[in-house]
């Protein structure tokens, strides 16, 4: 089966400070394994994607390293309104952190979220990490503000049905959930083991789970939020929170097809038309993917390109698997190759 080459608007790149559990070179071959041609990074690097400095550092490391398209966000934090709303052009997103994660943005006053809901362009999306109430309040300011939000990671019932009444009400929101909050919950965390567990937001209830199921058409994206951290890290005294996703979305996702729990309509309009349109990404030309639907196998975290090496799949069985990735003409991926060079790709930002 041919797909158009995915695009996954929530990854961790870990460029700059954290290269160790990921680059924008091992990254990107990560993304490219699991049919992602393009990937939007997240700003809560070490120090954080905030300015035009520190955006110039990332793009240029991109520059050179990635292998697969990308985009930058940027991060809201207490003294950038103005000057991030200035570098809106070149950016996907303003990512606003509303609740405890990994990294260093979170924003507590919502004197500075309604700044940046007021500054930031009406046209250009604010993606946010809001779980629960807090979820509640960012629709209300994008309601009061007139200005669409994009909800990430969303993995509980009372999220999705908060979303479904504002989309009815005509709000301007749209919402990400990922592979892991679809098909983990929290009764896989005995067997995960402690730090390896830890994500945000948490593993749900399967009854949470089974609400993300029967609320799909809510749901405009799905985004791995491939959050990369070592195992020696997961397995430490303090273990960070975040999962692994970008080589394992799609078996899991084509698994679910396979099980008649989804429709290959369903992943095109989740991983390629709805992140297109939200982001306003341009059209990647003679791009697609080669997938194999029948392939039978065994998620192995050893396989990964990821440089975290581990994944909270572990043994899983899957059926289905990439097999070929074409990007703007040239062969990128073949059979667990990855053949398109750091350096190939492009800023869909650039010069926008
Ligand atoms: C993410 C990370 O590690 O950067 N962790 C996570 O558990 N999801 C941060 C985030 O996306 O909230
Ligand atoms: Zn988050
Ligand atoms: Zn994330």
């Amino acid at each position: 089966m041919r797909l158009p080459g995915l695009i996954d608007v929530h990854v961790h790149m870990r460029e700059p400070g954290g290269t160790h559990k990921e680059d924008w070179d091992s990254g990107t071959a990560a993304a490219l394994a699991g049919g992602f041609t393009a990937v939007l990074a997240m700003p809560n690097t070490q120090p954080a994607i905030t300015d035009v400095s520190t955006l110039a550092a990332s793009l240029d490391a991109a520059r050179a390293k990635a292998r697969c398209d990308y985009g930058q966000y940027l991060g809201a934090g207490p003294d950038n309104v103005a000057g991030a709303a200035a570098l809106a052009g070149r950016v996907p997103g303003l990512k606003m952190y509303l609740d405890q994660t990994y990294g260093p943005l979170r924003l507590d006053d919502m004197t500075l979220w309604m700044a940046h809901c007021a500054h930031w362009p009406r046209h250009a999306p604010i993606v946010a990490h809001a779980e629960g109430r807090t979820l509640a309040a960012i629709i209300l300011l994008a309601a009061l503000y007139d200005r669409p939000v994009h909800l990430a990671h969303v993995s509980r019932r009372e999220e999705i049905l908060l979303i479904r009444a504002a989309k009815q009400r005509g709000l301007q929101v749209t919402c990400e959930t990922t592979p892991h909050h679809l098909f983990l919950s929290d009764q896989d965390l005995p067997r995960l083991a402690a730090g390896r567990g830890e994500v945000r937001p948490r593993l749900a209830t399967p009854a949470d789970r089974q609400a993300l199921w029967d609320n799909l058409d809510v749901i405009d994206c799905f985004a791995t939020d491939h959050a990369p951290h070592t195992a020696a890290e997961k397995d430490g005294p303090n273990p960070p929170p975040g999962f692994p996703g970008l080589e394992t979305a799609l078996p899991l996702l084509l698994t679910a097809m396979a099980e008649g729990r989804l429709t290959a309509d369903d992943l095109i309009a989740r991983l390629v038309t709805n992140p297109r349109r939200i982001f306003g990404l341009p059209a990647q030309p003679d791009t697609w993917i080669e997938v194999d639907e029948a392939a039978a196998w065994e998620i192995r975290g050893v396989e990964l390109h990821s440089r975290c090496g581990w994944t909270p799949f572990e043994g899983w069985r899957v059926r289905g698997r990439p097999r070929r990735v074409i990007l703007r003409g040239h062969e990128a991926y073949r059979d667990g190759h990855i053949l398109a060079r750091p350096g190939t790709g492009k800023n869909l930002f650039e010069g926008a």
